[in-house]
């Protein structure tokens, strides 16, 4: 596949096949280049899990990453963003990774005969984040060994979640049972043909993997009136609710995690937190899927 943009185009084969990449990367294999493969990484929204483990995964898997700072660049200028690649692809670049505040941003990019690179899309809006989605995977498979029965809350900041809309799609495929839950504004029908809504307390003793959305104040246009301590205390995975947690079941989040709001403090720490596995997976799951579009570009410059 020369691109992977969103959830939806990928089948349990895929998924499943981009783990077992990933858990062997993890194990040490290494791949060998035929000829220099230039990346670049362009954010034009703030991230620091996801840009630096798509740059690390790159280096481990010996591409030379090209520098791109959009606010040095001359998108500064008025550049469009196909402009932008076609300027990329034009001097030697075969992968972008982008991450962009628009939904959907990568459909200019798709099907151009003059641009004949790869594509990851790392984040657009509220719409996807594929590369969150498939490490969220690859922990729950590390920690439960499948999917077909699993019990997964996702809880918070639904309507404004790309992770929630990634990781409910291909949940569903994989054979998982979907709960939603958190404030009511924040959810909508979409979601209902992937899970059943309930009470955050209906759902903390039975589900196997609580997975907290961070609060998006960025995308809130009335967020003078956020109350984090009543939001903690209503929603949140509070030292009382994960208590009541079965003892195999783990707590997820996509990161940046706001402290005493979405889940108390305390809980990063725990022995049921898999926030910073699901970091550290994050570079093997990125290498597999750089590794999966550049061999379906075929461009050549993988063994
Ligand atoms: N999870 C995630 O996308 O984090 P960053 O915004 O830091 O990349």
């Amino acid at each position: 596949q020369p691109e992977l943009v969103s959830m939806r185009d990928l089948d349990v084969n895929t998924v499943t096949a981009l783990i077992h990449r990933a858990e062997e990367f993890k194990h040490g294999t290494q791949l060998e280049l035929t000829e220099p493969v230039y990346a670049a990484n362009l954010f034009f929204e703030n991230s620091t899990r996801t840009h630096t483990s798509f740059e690390i995964a790159e280096r481990r898997l010996g591409l030379s990453v090209v520098d791109f700072n959009p606010q040095a660049s001359s998108v500064n200028k008025g550049e469009t963003l196909y402009d932008t690649c076609l300027t990329l692809a034009a001097v030697g670049v075969r992968l972008l990774v982008i991450r962009h505040p628009q939904a959907a941003y990568y459909q200019a990019l798709l099907n151009q005969p003059a641009l004949p690179v790869a594509l990851i899309n790392a984040g657009d809006g509220s719409g996807e984040h594929p590369s969150q989605s498939l490490l969220d995977m690859m922990t729950i498979s590390e920690n439960f060994g499948g999917f077909n029965g699993l019990k997964v809350a996702i809880v918070g900041d639904l309507n404004h979640s790309r992770v929630a809309r990634s990781d409910m799609e291909v949940l569903k495929k994989l054979g998982a049972q979907v709960y939603f839950s958190g404030p009511a504004a924040w959810y909508d029908d979409q979601f209902a043909r992937f899970g059943q809504y309930l009470p955050l307390d209906d759902l903390v003793a039975q589900v196997d993997v609580m997975m907290m959305l961070r609060v998006q104040h960025e995308r809130h246009s009335n967020d003078a009136e956020f109350d984090a301590a009543a939001y903690h205390q209503q929603y949140g995975l509070t030292l009382e609710r994960a208590a009541r947690m079965k003892p195999e079941a783990i707590i997820m989040h996509p990161g940046p995690i706001n402290r005493g709001v979405e889940l108390d403090g305390a809980l990063v720490e725990s022995p049921h937190s898999k926030f910073v596995e699901q970091m550290q997976n994050g570079v093997f799951m990125r290498m597999a899927m750089i590794e999966s579009v550049l061999r379906g570009n075929q461009l050549g410059g993988l063994v």
